[in-house]
């Protein structure tokens, strides 16, 4: 996918969310940022569960809801960070649990769950992912980078 270009893609299934955010993993460099935005119940976490597994993650990904960030190994020693900042009010208390150091880390893949929470503290460089609620199993999913 060229840079600037949005990929809109609509789901019919949380297994179609899966596979199609698998796809997008297998596609990034190490070190790539994730935002996922969308209302709550919107798929971020079935997304994040694909994507994991895109990304050769054995573990399941879990909703990491109350520890804000879980760590998962992949293969080649490389790691995925999978945030979930729901619960985080902004930047300041987000440092204050060391976010920037995962944020950082440019052998890890990101994936951050409410991104909204921390705006002035993320990369330049993200891939964007808005996933909205089109109906009880329908989503559109854009992408852009
Ligand atoms: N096409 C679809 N893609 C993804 N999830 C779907 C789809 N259709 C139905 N669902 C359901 O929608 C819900 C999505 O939940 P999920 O935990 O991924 O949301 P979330 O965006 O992470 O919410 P939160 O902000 O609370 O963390 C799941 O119950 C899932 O089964
Ligand atoms: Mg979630």
């Amino acid at each position: 996918m060229d840079s600037n270009t949005e990929k809109i893609f609509f789901s019919y299934s949380e297994t179609e969310t899966e596979k199609f955010a698998s796809e997008i993993a297998a596609s990034l460099e190490v070190g790539s940022t994730v935002l996922l935005r969308g209302d709550l119940g919107a798929g971020k976490t079935v997304f994040s569960r694909g994507f994991a597994r895109g990304l050769g993650c054995d573990d399941t990904l879990s909703s990491p809801t109350y520890t804000i960030v879980q760590e998962y190994m992949l293969p080649g020693n490389h790691r995925l960070y999978h945030m979930d900042l729901y619960r985080i009010a902004d930047a300041n208390s987000a440092l204050g649990f060391g976010v920037d150091e995962f944020i950082d880390d440019p052998k890890a893949f990101k994936l951050i769950e409410w991104p909204e929470r921390i705006e002035s503290l993320l990369p330049q460089k993200c891939i964007n992912v808005q996933i909205i609620h089109k109906g009880d199993e329908e989503r559109e999913i854009r992408v852009k980078r």
